[in-house]
């Protein structure tokens, strides 16, 4: 079984996805072992500690450094992006390459990139007009959301949408299926190696 850390900044819904994904087996092939945050009243790290996760807080300025100090004395193999509102550089990114997966709630290449996270989203998908959405999930790389797609969950969008409600519909329809279903994925290709 491989360490999994999950990296977190707000509510933590999909961490609760993966939490749960583990106790009904659908991730196996890793484990969740660590969560990190970078703001220290992260609601994501209640839900970590009620299931008995570790965790950890990084507020310096060397985010990064902090990282990694804290994912090798954890011996921490996959990273988990789910609502981590940090860009990583491309050091960092090689030196994991493709071990790093994010979740972001579009059909990537649309409404992606820098700047184009939370709310916002969902408010470029309803001023387009598009009548499907989605969630992807997919490594990550220097380039932020431009990595490969592992795997992808289109919603409809109804007329009557509110950013918010379709925000809530990305994340029941998509988000909390394809991001454990992705992390078993990469668990197994990383155990099979
Ligand atoms: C999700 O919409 C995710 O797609 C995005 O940030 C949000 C995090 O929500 N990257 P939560 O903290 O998992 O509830």
């Amino acid at each position: 079984m491989l360490n999994i850390a999950v990296l977190v900044s707000g509510g933590g819904t999909n961490l609760q996805a993966l939490i749960d994904a583990q106790k009904e087996g659908v991730l196996k092939s890793g484990r969740l072992a660590l969560v990190v945050s970078n703001k220290k009243d992260a609601f994501a790290l209640e839900r970590a500690k009620k299931h008995g996760i570790s965790t950890a807080v990084i507020t310096g300025t060397e985010i990064e450094a902090e990282l990694q100090a804290c994912f090798e004395s954890n011996a921490i193999e996959i990273i988990i992006l789910a609502g981590f509102m940090r860009i990583l550089s491309a050091d960092f990114t090689n030196k994991y390459k493709d071990r790093i997966i994010n979740i972001h709630p579009s059909l990537i290449p649309s409404f992606c990139g820098k700047g184009c996270y939370g709310l916002k989203v969902h408010e470029a998908a309803l001023d387009y007009g598009v009548k499907v959405t989605g969630a992807t999930v997919h490594y990550v790389n220097e380039v932020p959301d431009g990595g490969r797609i592992i795997l992808q969950k289109a919603v409809d969008v109804y007329e009557d949408d509110t950013p918010e409600s379709l925000q809530k519909r990305v994340m029941e329809q998509a988000e909390w299926i394809i991001l454990p279903r992705a992390a078993e994925i990469v668990c197994q290709k990383w155990s099979d190696i």
